[in-house]
């Protein structure tokens, strides 16, 4: 038997990152062929038609003029008094839930997702996520002694696949009487799709109806990762407030994150924000975040809270940040709409795609259909259901490009 030094919750597959693994190989393949020649579609970052990172003038203009002071010092554990209001200005605009609300800064929406599975389960409990999912939610999940099970996200008809989730959902609930749900919408990383209002109804209806048994307590974590990339306007935050004056066993949790809104992947900012109808449930989420941040990382990027909370204090330096975000916006709809289009055209299914940063092709053979890809120089995300190609990383030219070869390789592996 191998010989260990770390405990035996501590062991995992020696395995590195798949996808910044194959980020490493377009990389050596653009170095070789020319950026011409390579569609690097792997990371999850918002790049320019040249393949560089796209960083907001608004935002780094505001981090390099902070006073040193303010970047060096520690941030209160919670976060920043003026930046928890800021974030849940951010979050909600004018779609704030009429109920208490709390906010915890957090190092990215990672954090802040990490606090929900630690804090409102019991060991060996399973969360409730869709089959197309951000794997971090097992890896976190694993490393606290938690699973995860997984409902179907879209029907036969490619709709959202309400019986499935009821299905899992009331099973799970039944067993452990506490459930963490995760909802990555809008704008679902890997599908793009986006919960409409009235599945959010369907939704809260089943949770309403599991809520009259009260000894259920039913916790929604709605992870809002790219929202600033969704709909147009805010057209894509009206289902928060849905969250008004939910019986007090429904809790949410929103992941917010700065990393895609503000282009800060690297600086780490973010927050947990609680959402309840009972003041002392959101206190008890503040503390118990509270604590979880000072046992885990202390305190937050302070800078970071201070850019978002300058931008938003100044209404000449919050419209520039707007006007910029929207700018991309539109630059990464125009991506996706070529590539559904070019998909339609040459008969390749995709998940349905409303926004965000990627679009999902279903396959029985993902791992099989990347490696054939990635001999044309067209380098995509294997998943266990199928391919994720990143719009946000690659031009719209390119975007017309992908779906032809993606069908043509996928047909030969039939
Ligand atoms: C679905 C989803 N949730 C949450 C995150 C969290 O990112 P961060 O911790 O950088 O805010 C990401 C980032 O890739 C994501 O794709």
């Amino acid at each position: 038997m191998a010989f260990n030094m770390v405990a035996s919750h501590a062991k995992w597959p020696q395995k590195n990152d798949a996808i910044f693994g194959l980020a490493a190989k377009a990389k050596d393949a653009i170095d070789k062929y020319g950026k011409d020649k390579v569609i690097n579609s792997t990371l999850g970052t918002l790049v320019d038609d040249d393949g560089n990172i796209i960083c907001l003038d608004s935002v780094y203009t505001e981090l390099k003029s902070l006073p040193n002071a303010d970047i060096a010092a520690y941030a209160q554990v919670a976060g920043q008094a003026d930046f928890l209001e800021a974030v849940q200005d951010a979050c909600f605009r004018e779609y704030r839930p009429k109920a208490y609300i709390k906010a915890v800064a957090t190092p990215g929406g990672t954090g802040a997702v990490r606090h929900a599975i630690w804090n409102y389960t019991n060991p060996g409990d399973s969360i409730l996520v869709c089959d197309w999912f951000w794997a971090p939610y097992v890896t976190i999940s694993e490393e606290f002694g938690r699973t995860v099970t997984n409902y179907e996200f879209f029907n036969e008809k490619g709709e959202f696949n309400i019986s499935s989730f009821k299905e899992n959902f009331e099973n799970l609930l039944k067993k452990q009487k506490r459930l963490v749900t995760v909802l990555n919408t809008p704008a679902n990383n890997p599908t793009g799709y986006s919960l409409s209002d009235e599945e959010w109804d369907e939704v809260l209806d089943i949770a309403r109806e599991n809520a009259k048994d009260s000894e259920n307590r039913i916790i929604f974590l709605v992870d809002a990762a790219y929202i600033d990339y969704a709909g147009i306007g805010s057209e894509r935050r009206k289902f928060f407030t849905k969250f008004s004056d939910l019986p007090e066993n429904i809790f949410v949790i929103i992941a917010y994150s700065m990393s895609k809104g503000y282009t800060m992947y690297g600086l780490r900012s973010g927050a947990a924000i609680g959402i309840s109808s009972k003041e002392e449930l959101v206190n008890e989420f503040y503390y118990t975040c509270m604590h979880a941040n000072r046992a885990n990382w202390s305190n937050g990027t302070r800078g970071a809270m201070s850019v978002m909370t300058n931008i938003a204090k100044d209404t000449a330096k919050k419209k520039a940040f707007e006007d910029e975000v929207n700018k991309y916006k539109v630059m990464l709809r125009k991506r996706a709409d070529a590539f559904v289009e070019e998909a339609k055209k040459c008969g390749l299914e995709i998940l349905p795609y409303r926004d965000g940063f990627f679009v999902s092709i279903p396959c029985d053979n993902a791992k099989a259909a990347s490696d054939e890809l990635i001999k044309e120089n067209l380098f995509v995300v294997a998943l266990k259901k199928g391919l994720r190609f990143a719009v946000c990383a690659v031009s719209e030219d390119k975007c017309r490009i992908a779906p032809a070869k993606i069908k043509k390789v996928l047909d030969d592996l039939k």
